[in-house]
């Protein structure tokens, strides 16, 4: 008897403006049936049914429902935590550590004993150390457990540089590692347009420049509309999302748990990494000048001094 393939099922707790953004790409993307959680009476329920409804204009078979109840995740394939408190302007993300740790220890728990066999996602902040909360919450192994903030942060510095350049953001390719915040590393010397150095292209003060604005990019967004970016969040959720679903293997930057890569150990933070069916399939390691790895280590004391206060 033919056993037609069950359908991808994803989960997004927190339907806020980056959960439901994530689910409502997600369902253009045809990635699976999605279920849209929060504490929230109602409002869960209204964005799914809302994303549902503009099915058959767009063409996904997505079925998407909204729900408080955590029974109603189960068997989930991927768990994406978008819930807790957003940044306000004046705050860091290190700000929101205390209140969104509890909010993301019990989330990662309740729907991994409803998911044991899921991938979970995590970009609430601060995500590097909420991502470490949601691995320690679940109990799942660390390759099951990631978090966003590369591909966001390398898509910023992205565009600012194919700005400069007067070239579609598609054929630039550079990436971000690190924390999420303004210690990250945008590496500029492994930025490409086209396959050729933006060293060679732009002005050092230019880029040091655009290195800047990407450090601070979610926050000049706050800054702008009193309310933490969803959109493109949102589209690089989706990105890991595909990659693990499809089993793509692509490289991105992702917060993935380091057990001795880069001289670092019980730690989860920004760097390359491999995504596909079994989550983090693989860490890769690059090389530093001097200069980068003193932004490294930065970058890594700026994590362990919040993640000192969760463990
Ligand atoms: C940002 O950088 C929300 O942390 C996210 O916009």
């Amino acid at each position: 008897m033919f056993q037609p393939f069950k359908r991808p099922k994803l989960t997004v707790v927190g339907s806020g403006a980056t959960g439901a953004a994530t689910a409502h790409i997600a369902a253009l993307k045809g990635l699976g049936d999605i279920v849209l959680l929060d504490v929230a009476e109602g409002i869960p329920q209204g964005k799914a049914l809302d994303i549902w409804e503009s099915g058959p204009i767009e063409g996904f078979d997505s079925r998407v429902v909204g729900t408080n109840d955590y029974a109603d995740t189960a068997g989930s394939d991927i768990v994406v935590i978008t819930a807790g408190m957003p940044r306000k302007p004046g705050m860091s993300r290190d700000d929101l550590l205390k209140v969104n740790a509890g909010i993301v220890h019990d989330v990662a728990a309740a729907a991994a004993q409803q998911s044991p066999d899921a991938i979970i996602v995590v970009l609430t902040n601060p995500a590097d150390v909420m991502t470490f909360v949601a691995q320690r919450a679940s109990g799942f192994p660390h390759h099951r457990v990631l978090g966003q903030a590369g591909v966001l942060d390398s898509a910023r510095f992205r565009t600012f540089l194919a700005d400069a350049l007067g070239v579609s953001p598609k054929d630039v390719s550079a990436f971000v590692m690190g924390n999420h915040g303004d210690a990250m590393v945008p590496l500029v010397r492994y930025s490409f347009a086209g396959g050729i150095p933006v060293e060679k292209l732009l002005p050092k003060a230019q880029i040091d420049e655009i290195v800047q604005r990407t450090r601070v990019g979610g926050g000049e967004i706050v800054n702008l509309m009193k309310m933490s970016a969803y959109y493109a969040p949102g589209s690089s959720l989706v990105a890991m999302l595909a990659s693990i679903l499809h089993d793509e293997h692509r490289l991105l930057p992702t917060i993935a748990y380091l057990n001795g890569e880069y001289g670092e150990r019980d730690i989860y933070l920004g760097v390359p990494a491999i995504l596909g069916g079994r989550g983090v399939e693989r860490v890769l390691e690059v090389d530093f000048t001097d200069e980068e790895r003193a932004m490294f280590q930065k970058s890594v004391d700026s994590v362990r001094g919040p993640l000192a206060l969760v463990k």
